[in-house]
């Protein structure tokens, strides 16, 4: 009986102390959609109530009369469904009033003074981030709250894999586009480490790129991170930032933006240095076709030539870019890959990765294959965005992509946070008839968080699996729900039917039946399983297919049919 008191009385203490604080004054109501709300920044953090349904309130920020920043949040209006913090340590300690207007069309009851978020607003000095959801991966990257699409910016310094991304930290849908960060030592387990390029007067911050700048030729000093973003204002332009602190913070250059177009998708920089001409070479999505550029400084950029008219797919807008020379599997050869991620288009609607194999002389991109040909780096619904970490030792190549797709990114069933990213996957070519094709292997990282070998399929697990034919291969739960994948050896094909896997009544292009050449055998299968996702390989990467799942409950049975005995190992990852 003791225990129990003892234990309530620490409970009520612990939620007494870090209990959020009500605001000193009532807002002003200054008409049906308008609200002034002052606010002290003594606290760590307010807390702003969230309901995903409500249309975005605009809210600038001001402090001395100055606006200092604007974001776009959906308060509270009848119910509060979640909390997002805003840092008040940005305001050096001055009080701070927030200019809020609300969007939407409303009936005549709500009256602005009504609405739920005056109740909930708080101040506080801890932001709580534990994890409440059951979609959310063990080893995958995902925001630690909030919204994630591309992965941007990503490089390797130091024995540390950086890894930025499009983050929206006030609200789990995408808005208020920011570059958050993350960082790993293995690729698997990652640490956020704050936002580290935030919205400015030219706009929010898109994708885009980071190098070293070993020799510092912009510079900004030998070694620091030189990052450059689209900001996206009136028009989309492109900027530049520098670290000098292993891209912890940035300071933006004076002279932004560095680059603009007249053309109105003109985005997601990618840049590299190529030693073939001793310079930087900068790729940049401006609606159906790449622009190449190149500089000796990373400041000033010189158009050289544009790649894509009348290649591949173009059923949407060309984004987020990638050029990078790879080898070719089993010879002494190195080809060209272009990277072009394409939004709608891909194989099975939406968004997806396809690419280019050729030559590139550091001016023009030139296409191995005939212009008709086009090649999809992964045959899931959700995997988009990709593009490969900068400096990345030993002449690897490592990418990594967002493992949603843009048809239902903001409707999949999580709240607290929104998307993960792939795997990891290393990048090497192989030839298949008279093409030359993308190899996405599992990161050799992959194989150390293999944990101990079990008997079943646990929530997050990898299994291995040696095919000799044709089979079929069901994840299901207790509920029936279920995944069910053929390998046909026959047809040389590999699907995934989700169709009955579990949640997918929140868009009506959620449901497929992905299907992915295999390019000869595949032999060893390996599947990644974590919680809201299956991501299916050939081990020699000649196969990659990514696909998000909700199953009301975990899977917790392999069902193999086969001809032949097919050797099966499951390890749980942690
Ligand atoms: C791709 C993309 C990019 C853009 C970013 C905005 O998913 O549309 O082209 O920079 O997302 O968040």
């Amino acid at each position: 009986m003791m225990k129990l008191l003892s234990t309530l009385f620490l409970l009520l203490f612990q939620t007494t102390v870090s209990f959020a604080q009500r605001l000193e004054k009532s807002p002003a109501f200054l008409g049906e959609k308008h609200a002034m709300q002052q606010v002290n920044t003594a606290s760590r953090f307010l807390l702003l109530p969230i309901e995903e349904s409500q249309d975005n309130a605009h809210i600038s920020i001001l402090r001395d009369n100055q606006v200092v920043k604007q974001l776009n949040c959906r308060l509270a209006v009848n119910n509060v469904d979640y909390y997002v913090p805003l840092d008040l340590a940005d305001f050096s300690g001055k009080p701070i009033l927030l200019d809020i207007f609300f969007n939407g069309e409303r009936s005549r009851g709500d009256a602005i003074k009504n609405f739920a978020c005056w109740q909930n607003i708080n101040y506080s000095d801890t932001f709580d981030t534990a994890n409440r959801e059951k979609f959310r991966p063990v080893y995958h990257h995902t925001p630690v709250w909030g919204w994630m699409n591309d992965p941007n910016g990503m490089f390797y310094k130091d024995g540390v894999w950086h890894l930025y991304f499009q983050h929206n930290p006030y609200g789990s849908q995408w808005e208020n586009m920011t570059w958050g960060h993350s960082i790993s030592r293995d690729l698997v387990h990652w640490t956020f480490e704050g936002n580290a390029i935030v919205p400015d007067g030219l706009g929010t911050i898109f994708s885009g790129s980071c190098v070293v700048d070993k020799n510092n030729t912009a510079g900004f000093g030998k070694n620091a991170i030189v990052a450059l973003y689209t900001t996206a204002g009136a028009s989309q332009t492109q900027s530049l930032a520098y670290s000098t602190d292993d891209g912890k913070t940035f300071t933006k250059y004076e002279a932004n933006p560095i680059l603009t177009d007249e053309i109105p998708d003109f985005r997601d920089p990618n840049m590299f240095w190529n030693d073939e001409i001793g310079a930087w070479n900068l790729l940049l999505a401006a609606g159906q076709e790449m622009k190449i550029y190149s500089s000796k400084n990373l400041k000033d950029w010189k158009y050289e030539s544009s790649f894509g008219h009348g290649y591949g797919n173009h059923d949407g807008v060309w984004e987020c870019p990638d050029l990078m020379r790879l080898p070719v599997d089993g010879t002494n050869e190195q080809k060209w890959v272009l990277i072009c991620n394409i939004n709608p288009g891909g194989p099975f609607g939406g968004s997806a990765t396809q690419y280019f194999v050729g030559n590139f002389d550091g001016h023009r991109f030139v296409c191995d294959s005939e212009p008709q040909v086009t090649k999809w780096m992964d045959y899931g619904k959700d995997h988009y965005a990709a593009v490969s970490f900068s400096n990345a030792p030993d002449g690897r190549h490592v990418a990594l992509a967002w493992m949603s797709n843009w048809q239902y990114a903001n409707q999949v069933p999580t709240l607290q946070f929104r998307s993960a990213n792939s795997i990891p996957r290393d990048l090497t070519l192989f030839t298949d008839g008279a093409e030359t094709w993308l190899a996405s292997t599992p990161s050799p990282e992959m194989l150390g968080v293999r944990g101990a070998k079990v008997r079943n399929i646990t929530p997050s697990c990898e299994v291995v699996m040696n095919l000799k034919t044709d089979a079929t291969l069901t994840l299901r739960n207790a509920r029936g729900e279920e995944v069910v994948m053929k390998y046909d050896a026959g047809a040389q094909t590999f699907s995934m039917d989700r169709t009955r896997s579990g949640q997918t009544d929140f868009s009506s292009n959620f449901t497929a039946v992905t299907v992915a050449p295999t390019h000869g055998r595949l032999t060893t299968l390996r599947l990644f399983i974590d919680r809201c996702s299956v991501e299916a390989f050939d081990a020699d990467g000649k196969m990659a297919m990514s696909n998000l799942v909700f199953p009301s409950e975990p899977y917790n049975r392999l069902i193999v049919r086969s001809k032949n005995k097919v050797n099966t190992t499951i390890y749980s990852i942690y």
